[in-house]
């Protein structure tokens, strides 16, 4: 039984928890494999809404396994916390919630370096999280990282390997002339989580591949989007993972011939939260109402996200690095109400028309949207449950993006819950054998 993937097709938020949700009834097994604490996966079920962070979404489903994979980074504080916080409203995930040994730490000299870089960038500072992120993955490359199965080690070892990280990194809080942080008690503080940590902690790329051989079948939750990858994204604006889909391979250990299902999650218009170029934002009173209706804030800072028209050039990059079978597309709902809806169709730039998405990030600030113009619609559609429902302009819309983009659009999203989906293929709810 091969795996399924979700992938994030623009710049993060495209609501791919709703479709991981959906999706985890035919799913025995979620696996995180890229990023941490930044991510914000909200989920709106029976029992309320719930916003993830590092633990998979997919565990609001009692039977399913849950695994934060080798390819994050992960603060074992914030995720007690949400172990904490998600078990106090009876979500019980006792003993099928794993995290690997080989996912990489972050401490607080992470998040301290992450607040540090982003003041001493000034004007092009990146917008992160501040969550450590990319300072934690900057010391897994640099090979000078600690890695999550530091809490199978006994206290005494625990302390040390903790207090000389901190050290180390003390020694380039000075150079920025930044405040240095007490090696000391965040040692103290990592000995007094290891008994909580250490039952979670195990060898997950094992694991994956003997769940995978036992029938269990797997799901693939990517966090961000692709636009924000270290290596196909928005350079030097992205985050510092491979939220595409390799980074579903090298983030769980499974092979990519064992990826059988490659779904790419697309919002009906396009957001970014942070800073770098955006060719179709849009600001104003369209870009206010799409932000309002759509609820853009982030999850994870409640920043205000920035909004702007659907963007085909980048969907189609999209599409090309990712190889989707088939994209969900979400929120359509939040259009309702424009008298018009545009579609970015490709890019003029120095006096000529470019169909394709830019490397270089400052050619993409030079671009400015070709749109095409179709008709909006004002009715409400969250009670459409299939496509013959959807107003025709709302029809129109969605077989205009599928014929753009390429790709079947299986499954259009009308509102947060679950039962405001339309499936426009049986295919959909079933894993391909
Ligand atoms: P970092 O991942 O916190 O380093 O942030 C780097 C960039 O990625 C910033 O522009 C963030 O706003 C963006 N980013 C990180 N996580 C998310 C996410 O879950 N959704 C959308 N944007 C994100």
């Amino acid at each position: 039984m091969g795996a399924t993937v979700i992938i994030g097709g623009q710049w993060g938020d495209e609501g791919k928890a709703k479709v991981v949700d959906f999706l985890m009834g035919d799913h025995d097994v979620v696996v995180r494999f890229q990023g941490g604490a930044n991510a914000g996966h909200t989920v709106v079920s029976e029992l309320g809404k719930f916003a993830f962070h590092q633990i998979p979404s997919g565990l609001l489903y009692p039977r399913v396994t849950g695994i934060l994979g080798n390819g994050m980074v992960i603060d074992p504080f914030a995720f007690l916390q949400e172990f904490k916080d998600l078990s106090a409203r009876g979500v019980d995930m006792a003993e099928r919630l794993f995290v690997s040994s080989a996912a990489h730490v972050v401490t607080p000299v992470h998040k301290l370096m992450d607040n540090v870089l982003e003041t001493d960038r000034k004007g092009a500072s990146i917008g992160s999280t501040g969550k450590g992120i990319g300072p934690a993955y900057a010391d897994k490359h640099m090979r000078g990282g600690i890695r999550m199965g530091v809490f199978l080690r006994e206290k005494d070892e625990l302390f040390e390997i903790i207090e000389r990280s901190i050290e180390w990194n003390n020694r380039i809080f000075a150079a920025y002339n930044a405040p240095t942080l007490s090696a000391e008690t965040i040692a103290s503080d990592f000995v007094g989580i290891k008994d909580a940590m250490e039952p979670f902690i195990v060898d997950t790329q094992e694991m994956v591949h003997r769940l995978s051989a036992d029938g269990r079948r797997i799901l693939l939750e990517g966090a961000q989007g692709t636009l924000l990858d270290i290596d196909h994204g928005t350079y030097p604006f992205v985050t510092s993972s491979s939220c595409s889909v390799g980074g579903a391979v090298s983030g769980t250990g499974l092979w990519p011939r064992g990826i059988r299902r490659i779904i790419g999650i697309f919002k009906s218009y396009i957001t970014r939260v942070g800073n770098g170029p955006m060719p179709t934002e849009i600001g104003g009173r369209d870009g206010d109402a799409l932000r309002e209706r759509g609820g853009e804030y982030g999850t994870t800072t409640g920043r205000p996200r920035r909004c702007g028209w659907f963007d085909m050039v980048a969907g189609r990059y999209s599409v090309l690095l990712n190889g989707y079978d088939e994209i969900a597309l979400t929120k359509l709902d939040v259009l309702s109400g424009f008298s018009t809806v545009k579609i970015c169709t490709g890019y003029r730039s120095g006096g000529g028309e470019i169909a394709s998405f830019p490397q270089n990030t400052d050619a993409l600030a030079r671009c400015e949207p070709i749109y095409e113009e179709m008709p909006g619609w004002e009715e409400r559609i969250s009670h459409a449950r299939s496509v013959e429902e959807l107003p025709v302009a709302a029809r129109r819309f969605v077989e205009r993006l599928e014929k753009g983009l390429g790709v079947p659009i299986t499954f259009v999203s009308t509102g947060p819950a679950r039962e405001e989906t339309i499936l426009r293929s049986d295919t959909f709810s079933t894993v391909r054998k």
